[in-house]
């Protein structure tokens, strides 16, 4: 009972995905939510106010001008006594009146007048998603702080056309409301996590130093999603621009030896997610002065020497933790090498994502992994990495605890 007594104000729009509010209703329910359903002129168009009103068990408010609800409960009231608007689907139309501001029905004026946080499920039509006045809105809603989550890509509920547009499924929503409110299970309380992240700068002189394209994003995702279901997260970053994330203890670290020694220093644990691009090579013997040009012309030859495979050493300790998770960066071959690091660097899972340039993987917000273990392969959608951390903790949980 993830949600119990949380008052949830469900504004369903008019869009065909309104069918999947139903069962976002009952869901939500599940889980101890009381759900205050609203809906739009529109939302009757595709979904009935007695289907609504019997999933959620409570009266279903449409009327700005409802003499009778002015008096019970009042809009303003509404607007305020929940603990989260819930907008699912949110419509192109229902978005371009929050993003300016407009109140000519219930739900706009609710939106208008809450004060508690918002999170909007967008479902629409791809070509409609991909329109200027729709973006702008949807950036302007994201920049006033509303919170979003999809729309996903796949078949439209009306077939026949793919794209991004549809909207999130009722778990998914489920979930990032869980997270909203911080109320999502934590089952993996009591465990402890090691994750690596980032890049590692081997330096060549005291100004100069080797490094790659790893911006941080995923493995700090990993830890944040980590610690939200519970684990004590010890964060092992490299050099990076991302904030540390709430509730992890975070070590900053700048070469792959320094990066190990913090590894190895925090076992025993139970589950070691190494994220980080470490770099393969140090420079041998790294100047302790600024290399200076020479006068003859002649440039200097660097020598290199192996640095240590973390995740390998982690793999084979005697302190191994229970699940060891290794990241494979691909650039060809994806799964063929991804299984060969498995047995390589005793992990039990390799996520392997594709990061040949044209992805934009490394240093983007989004990422397409597939999942190799001994049991097989999985490959999961392109999703942001946010929710790539959140669905690989649900895979550690079940690991974990079976
Ligand atoms: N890794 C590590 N220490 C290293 C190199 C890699 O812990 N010195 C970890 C990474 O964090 C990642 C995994 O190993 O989880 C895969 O790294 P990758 O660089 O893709 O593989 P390599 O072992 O370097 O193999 P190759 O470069 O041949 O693909």
């Amino acid at each position: 009972m993830t949600l119990k007594d949380k008052r949830i104000l469900l504004i369903i729009a008019g869009g065909i995905a309104a069918y999947k509010s139903l069962d976002l209703i009952r869901r939500l329910r599940e889980r101890g939510a009381v759900v205050i359903p609203v809906m739009t002129r529109a939302a009757e168009e595709f979904v009935t106010q007695l289907a609504v009103g019997a999933l959620a068990a409570h009266k279903v408010h449409t009327d700005l001008f409802s003499r009778e609800d002015e008096i019970d409960v009042g809009h303003i009231r509404l607007a305020r006594d929940c603990d989260l608007v819930l907008v699912a689907p949110a419509t192109a139309d229902l978005m371009g009146k929050m993003a300016n501001g407009l109140a000519n029905d219930l739900a706009s004026t609710i939106l208008l007048a809450t004060d508690r946080p918002v999170l909007m499920a967008p479902a629409m039509n791809p070509k409609m998603w991909s329109n200027l006045a729709v973006s702008r809105n949807a950036s302007q809603l994201l920049s006033d702080g509303v919170r979003c989550i999809g729309p996903m890509r796949g078949e439209m509920a009306e077939g026949g056309e793919a794209g991004t547009g549809r909207m999130a499924e009722p778990l998914e929503i489920v979930a990032e409301v869980e997270k909203l409110l911080d109320t999502a299970s934590k089952p993996l309380a009591g465990r402890k996590a090691i994750v690596t992240s980032g890049p590692t700068h081997e330096p060549i002189d005291p100004v100069r130093y080797i490094a790659n394209r790893s911006s941080g994003t995923q493995g700090h995702a990993i830890a944040a999603a980590l610690a939200r279901a519970g684990a004590d997260v010890t964060l092992v970053s490299g050099p990076v621009t991302l904030a540390d994330p709430a509730g992890v203890k975070v070590i900053h670290i700048e070469r792959a030896e320094e990066m190990r020694d913090a590894v190895l220093a925090e076992l025993p644990a139970d589950i070691a997610v190494m994220v980080a691009a470490v770099a393969d090579w140090r420079v041998a013997s790294a100047s302790g002065e600024k290399i200076k040009k020479s006068a003859d012309g002649s440039v200097p030859i660097l020598q290199f020497a192996e640095n240590p495979d973390i995740l390998k050493t982690v793999g084979h300790h005697e302190k191994r933790p229970k699940l060891v998770i290794g990241f494979a960066a691909e650039t060809n071959d994806i799964e063929t090498n991804a299984r060969a690091k498995l047995d390589r660097k005793g992990a039990d899972l390799i996520v392997a994502n594709d990061v040949s340039p044209e992805t934009g993987i490394m240093g983007g917000k989004r990422n397409t992994v597939t999942i190799v273990s001994r049991d097989g392969i999985e490959r999961w959608p392109e999703m942001s990495k946010d929710d790539v951390a959140q669905k690989l903790v649900a895979v550690i949980a079940e690991k974990l605890l079976g």
